[in-house]
């Protein structure tokens, strides 16, 4: 498997100003939050998850249950147990890709078959059911896709996902729904989790995304299939037992603030998105785009008219302009698309760092 040498983590935050990079919104701090440790015990945790934080996390579902909520270290756990739970070397799988790193790499290590089919920009990045459909075989066990998308935020149609969750249960499959963007809804009300709609469907869904605590490392995995929860468990307690009880008292507290740290998010995200699409639309000679839904990324490529020199093209964004975004490389897609995070950097900063992207494509450009 790859390691991510070109993600910020590696690369040292302090060397990036203008950091377009994220897919999440800003860090915060346990000071900003207010929230005191100091009578934490320092015990093991319960094995599926803080009682009140499986409760939190499915509060306001008339239909999931605590006992539905399994708690991971991240969705990048929770995608992996899922991973190595449900697949083995004889079985064989769907991808919808672009997809998260994890949700490709992990079933490449368990060497199952895979059939991975590309969103298009032309279709708007919205998954073909009918080459889903013919993919399926006897030996299918899950399908995999991320709503809202990550790199482009657009929401997977309604009646995609409703023709999904029939198809996995149909074939007797498992639908993998990678939620983990669900709470930057910006423009749109929080949809429930896909979990409350069949047995069938696996939600995945974290706090690393749109609550500035992705060092806390929480996620969750939701289903109500009591077998699969089972299995899930076993899993978890082979890799850790239970998770940090200061991670999941943490996340607890950020629960309880939930409403007043969404409102901020969103208006936020409102603000810098407006930042984007004025920014997009001014270049529309070079660049072209599919209008996000939500998340914190929109995933604009250059007009295949636009000659530019990619080989020195991100670098350069780099060494010269202190500037990064996701290259299209990123998630195994052309190097004329790229990931523009606007939630993480401040209005300015994205700004200038959306300036930098257009002075470093006319650097690049071949005449
Ligand atoms: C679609 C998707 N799923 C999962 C993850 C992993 O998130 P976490 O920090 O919760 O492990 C990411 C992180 O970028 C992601 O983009």
């Amino acid at each position: 498997m790859p390691i991510e040498v070109e993600s910020p983590e590696e690369m040292g935050y302090s060397t990036i100003q203008y950091n377009l990079a994220e897919s999440s919104v800003r860090d915060r701090t346990i000071g900003e939050l207010r929230i005191d440790l100091s009578n934490v015990l320092m015990n093991y945790g319960h094995h599926r998850g803080l009682p009140e934080l499986q409760e939190a996390i499915c509060e306001g579902s008339n239909i999931l249950k605590s006992e539905d909520v399994l708690v991971t270290a991240g969705a990048a756990q929770a995608l992996y147990l899922v991973a190595t739970t449900l697949l083995d070397p004889e079985d064989h799988l769907i991808v919808v890709r672009p997809n998260y790193g994890t949700n490709l790499e992990t079933p490449r290590g368990i060497r199952c078959a895979m059939t991975v089919t590309d969103l298009s920009f032309e279709s708007g990045f919205q998954p073909d059911i009918d080459q889903i459909q013919k993919a399926i075989r006897p030996n299918t066990k899950l399908i995999s896709i991320t709503h809202p998308h990550n790199p482009t935020g657009v929401f997977v149609s309604q009646s995609t996902i409703e023709s999904l969750i029939q198809l996995s249960e149909k074939s007797g499959c498992y639908l993998l729904i990678d939620e983990t963007y669900r709470h930057l809804n910006f423009k749109t009300p929080l949809l429930p989790y896909f979990a409350e709609k069949s047995n069938r469907v696996i939600s995945v869904s974290s706090l690393s995304k749109a609550f500035g605590a992705p060092g806390i490392r929480i996620g969750w995995i939701i289903s109500q299939d009591t077998k699969l929860q089972h299995d899930l468990l076993a899993a978890k307690e082979q890799m850790i037992i239970s998770n940090s009880v200061v991670d999941e008292y943490i996340a607890l507290q950020i629960f309880l603030k939930k409403e007043k740290l969404l409102k901020e998010v969103h208006s936020t995200l409102k603000t810098n998105y407006q930042i984007v699409e004025e920014w997009l639309q001014t270049n529309n000679d070079f660049f072209e785009w599919v209008t996000p839904d939500a998340g914190a990324v929109v995933f604009p490529r250059i007009k295949e008219s636009i000659y530019v020199d990619f080989s020195k093209f991100y670098d350069r964004l780099y060494s010269h302009y202190h500037t990064v975004v996701g290259g299209g490389y990123w998630f195994e897609q052309n190097q004329r698309y790229m990931r523009i995070g606007f939630g993480y950097p401040t209005a300015q900063e994205l700004r200038t760092g959306l300036e930098n992207v257009m002075r470093c494509v006319m650097d690049c450009k071949i005449i």
